[in-house]
This record gives C-alpha cells, sequence and structure tokens, in this order.
C-alpha cells in the first residue's frame, strides 16, 4: 500500500469501528483524501424510520466540505462481508461532485485494501456540475 493509501485505510478503519448501524449489522467506514493530502472520515448513521439513514461515503463528504475543502483524489470504503463494498449508486455520484474521473476509489474490508477503482470504472459517462454550464 502506498502511504497515501495506508492513511486513507486508517482513516476509514477507525470510522467503521464507530459506524452506528444497529439494523443492517453492516458497519461501514469511508475517508476521503484531499489533493493537499488531508484526510476526512465518517461512517454510516442509520435510523429507526430506516430511509433517515446515511452512508459512510455522505458521511466523510461533509466532514470534508464543513471545512471549506471541496475536492477529492482518493475515497477508500471499509465494509465487511466476503464481497466488495464499493460505494452505493448514490455515493458514486456524490463523490463524482468532488472528484475528476481518474480519483482512486478503494474498497477494503477490516483486513487491508481487497480492490481499487477509477471513479470512472464505477461511474462511467457520469452526470458533473460541467453539464450545468
Ligand atoms: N453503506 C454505506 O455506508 N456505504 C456503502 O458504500 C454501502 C452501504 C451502508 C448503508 C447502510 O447503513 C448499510 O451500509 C447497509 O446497506
Amino acid at each position: 500500500m502506498s502511504r497515501n493509501v495506508e492513511a486513507l485505510f486508517s482513516a476509514a478503519l477507525a470510522a467503521y469501528g464507530k459506524a452506528y448501524a444497529p439494523y443492517s449489522k453492516f458497519p461501514v467506514g469511508a475517508a476521503v483524501l484531499t489533493p493537499e493530502g488531508e484526510i476526512f472520515a465518517g461512517c454510516n448513521v442509520e435510523n429507526a424510520a430506516y430511509p433517515q439513514g446515511w452512508c459512510a461515503e455522505t458521511s466523510a463528504i461533509a466532514a470534508m466540505v464543513g471545512t471549506g475543502k471541496q475536492r477529492i483524489a482518493e475515497v477508500c470504503v471499509v465494509g465487511g462481508g466476503a464481497g466488495l463494498c464499493t460505494p452505493c449508486g448514490g455515493c458514486r455520484q456524490r463523490i463524482r461532485e468532488f472528484a475528476g474521473a481518474d480519483a482512486a476509489i478503494h474498497v477494503a474490508g477490516p483486513e487491508g485494501v481487497r480492490a481499487s477503482f477509477t471513479l470512472a470504472e464505477l461511474l462511467p459517462e457520469s452526470f458533473g456540475p460541467e453539464n450545468l454550464g
């Protein structure tokens, strides 16, 4: 793992440990890296009124935007289970708002990174801020 990815993974793993997922029992942590090297992390936050819960990526993006940063260079998502915890469709679009097509999205389990994709691979032919002119 590169230094960036290691730091990003550790931040996402720490957030995974704080996830509030009593209903799905599927904790997720995410971390975003800015081009300046800052890292912001967050976890999924579920709710007894199920649709009101939100994803880890959403929390991490909110933490970043709340400090005035608006660019994402890389993302790491940590989730459990045997499969790949790739960002959901809505979160792919949320990442798209702040990241370029080449931004790396690392998908990890608690043991480490399992696969890496570019944003364009996960969200091809996407719609973004430039479309609005
Ligand atoms: N979840 C995330 O936080 N991020 C993902 O990338 C996939 C799914 C959350 C939403 C919900 O709290 C739980 O995982 C089960 O879907």
